[in-house]
């Protein structure tokens, strides 16, 4: 058996005995479903043509000063992103993930660092769903002059020479420019109390007794660029006797006994699926 057939098999043998269920991930879950990783400047500018002849990495793209002092051009970048989360279609890896969580006396919790929703659209419900990073679906104020949140329904139309748009929204309260609850670089007015209340749901949860016991962690495509997700699961291992599966394409090392998948997301959960049946 090649390691990598040996390496299924644990993970399904795992999730079989498993208890409670924690599904980490990061951009590259997404890949499987026809979106961008922003792995390296390269591959974003691959996702991004316009960008790189502007030489704008994700980093300096990805901030709240645009969308306060050109709105046109901010907007471009998260307006587009909106149309193309919200038109997104999740691969057959979340139906399998949700299929095997939905069994009676699991406990399934889901943390990601995505921002697109696809999750909720895969049917997992906002008790289960830690978003660390927010939500393009939720909408702020950039001043912000209240902690208030409101949904992302507006539609942008983006000019894809320049990434600009004239479909900007606006704060009903103060008129300032709105923008996604999402957690950028050097962002000092994200609001994080959706992510905060999330985040309590699941450390209450987590204490139950359930949830102490060894918990499996399946994570799935989380990159090493920004570790944030990739830390929770190798925390968990070391301090609640967590058994971690990582599926990642291109970095899939995993510190002693856990186990590694170097695969797609979607072939990965499909090959782990067959072996539970
Ligand atoms: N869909 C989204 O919401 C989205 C998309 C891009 C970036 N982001 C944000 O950008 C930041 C980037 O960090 P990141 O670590 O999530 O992404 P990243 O782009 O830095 O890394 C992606 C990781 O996924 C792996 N990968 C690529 N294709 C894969 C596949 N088909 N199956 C499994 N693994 C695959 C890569 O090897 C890499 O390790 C995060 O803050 C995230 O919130 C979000
Ligand atoms: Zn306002």
């Amino acid at each position: 058996m090649s390691t990598l057939e040996e390496s299924i098999k644990r993970a399904a043998a795992a999730l079989a005995e498993a208890k409670t269920i924690i599904i980490t991930a990061g951009a590259g879950m997404g890949v499987d479903s026809g979106l961008p990783d922003f792995r390296g400047s390269e591959g974003f500018w691959r996702a991004y043509p316009p960008y790189a002849r502007l030489g704008l990495n994700f980093e300096s793209l990805a901030t709240p000063r645009h969308l306060v002092e050109d709105p046109e051009f901010g907007w471009g970048f998260y307006g587009h992103r909106t149309m193309q989360y919200r038109a997104v279609v999740p691969h057959q890896g979340f139906a399998i993930l949700r299929n095997w969580t939905k069994q009676p006396g699991i406990h399934c919790h889901v943390i990601t660092s995505n921002i697109d929703g696809q999750f909720q659209k895969s049917h997992f419900s906002e008790d289960e769903v830690v978003e660390i990073h927010g939500s393009i679906h939720h909408l702020q104020c950039t001043a912000p002059c209240a902690p208030k949140l409101w949904p992302n329904n507006h539609q942008f139309e983006i000019d894809l020479e320049t990434m600009r748009t004239k479909d900007i929204p606006y704060c009903s309260n103060c008129q300032s420019v709105a923008r996604p609850n999402v957690l950028m670089f050097g962002d000092f007015q994200w609001i994080e109390r959706r992510t905060r209340m999330q985040e309590e749901r699941f450390n209450k949860c987590t204490d139950c007794v359930d949830c102490k016991q060894a918990p499996v962690i399946i994570e799935l495509g989380a990159g090493k660029a920004i570790p944030s997700i990739r830390w929770i699961g190798e925390r968990m291992v070391r301090n609640r006797n967590a058994k971690l599966i990582r599926i990642n394409t291109r970095e899939a090392e995993v510190p002693d006994g856990q186990i590694s998948i170097a695969l797609g997301a979607r072939e990965a959960l499909e090959r782990i699926s067959e072996n539970l049946a």
